[in-house]
């Protein structure tokens, strides 16, 4: 039989423990992996005083894949500049392990046609893919605070832009959208300049240019004509939860971070809905999404992969609903039901 897969999980905090529970019950239903699970975010400020410790830093890079619920929460939240952040464990992560590449792949399910805030003829063949840069720009740029003025830098190095570039371009069937604020930003104009280039080597697929305001409003306006969308940290960000509530609920949305050729993350883009915490009615979803994500692109089981986010639909199809999607099925449910379409 062949080696085990060695994953590390980060359950995190709010809804993460939760939905953390039922993706290793798919783990274990699919078999042949090592599953280490270790703290990160809120919890890990807990109990070490930081949201990443070295040691985990070091486990994930000693891993073949990490699967990472959630993080974050208002026990935490300050804006004190020198207390730690959950979100600090996630940029680390991000960086420690150089994910540049972060896909959010939107594709509403056939069951969820409905359950979308936009109308059916609206989203009805909508099959994009964000590709968001993930470890640049302001998120990661020079910032301070300074005789009462507050400052966050957001810089690029042509390196970057092309890397990025690069990864957009191979996953596009017929287009590629850079998204970017070129009519006012230095970076954008800079994104624009490289991004033309690593074009011209890839014939066959069409490039267009969006500005980020204009962006947003096709995204709900005509989201089935994207293929590829290509941008930065920050606008990756903002319209990748804009384009999760086509598939009805940013409950649904799976994502893969990748970089140079190490271990790879995979999180669900929902966040950790303290609200819900607790209550068993987060739905799992995402996270079985990134779970396949996890093994299509961090380790190459592709016939699971396909299987579960089959599974998945089959279960939507047959009626599965979880609160978000205006249903009243719990986590465990929806676990049961995806398990039973496996
Ligand atoms: C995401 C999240 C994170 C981000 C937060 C939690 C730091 O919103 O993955 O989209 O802004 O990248
Ligand atoms: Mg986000």
């Amino acid at each position: 039989m062949a080696e085990a897969h060695r994953i590390v999980a980060l359950p995190g905090d709010g809804i993460g423990p939760e939905i953390m529970a039922a993706a290793r019950e798919l783990l274990d239903r699919l078999g042949g992996f090592e599953v280490e699970e270790h703290l990160v975010g809120g919890a890990s400020i807990d109990a070490h005083g930081t949201a990443l410790t070295p040691e985990v830093l070091a486990a994930c890079r000693a891993s073949d894949a990490v699967l990472l619920a959630a993080v974050g929460g208002p026990k935490w939240d300050t804006t004190d500049p020198d207390a730690p952040r959950p979100e600090q464990g996630l940029l680390g992560l991000r960086k420690g392990l150089e994910l540049f590449a972060n896909l959010r792949p939107v594709r509403p399910s056939a069951a969820l046609l409905d359950a979308s805030p936009l109308r059916r003829e609206r989203i009805e063949g909508t099959d994009l893919l964000v590709v968001r840069e993930l470890t640049g720009g302001i998120y990661f740029g020079d910032s301070g605070r300074r005789d009462g003025a507050a400052f966050d830098t957001c810089s690029y190095e042509v390196g970057e832009i092309e890397r990025i570039a690069e990864v957009a371009f191979r996953f596009a069937r017929r287009r590629v959208t850079s998204v970017d604020k070129a009519n006012v930003l230095e970076t954008s104009r800079l994104w624009r300049e490289v991004v033309e280039r690593v074009a011209e080597r890839h014939e066959g697929t069409e490039l267009e240019h969006l500005l980020v305001d204009n962006a947003a409003m096709q995204l709900v306006a005509r989201p089935a004509a994207f293929d590829v969308i290509l941008t930065e940290n920050l606008f990756g960000d903002i319209l990748s939860d804009e384009a999760a509530m086509l598939t009805g609920s940013i409950g649904m949305l799976p994502s893969a971070s990748v970089g140079a050729g190490g271990p790879g993350l995979f999180e669900p883009v929902h966040g950790s809905a303290p609200d819900i915490a607790g209550t068993g009615k987060a739905n799992p979803l995402a996270m079985f999404g990134s779970v396949a994500m996890m093994l299509r692109y961090g380790i190459g089981r592709e016939e699971e992969a396909s299987a579960i986010e089959s599974a998945v639909d089959r279960a939507l199809e047959a009626g599965l609903r979880t609160p978000d999607l205006g249903g009243d099925a719990t986590t465990e449910d929806a676990t049961r039901a995806v398990l039973a379409n496996l």
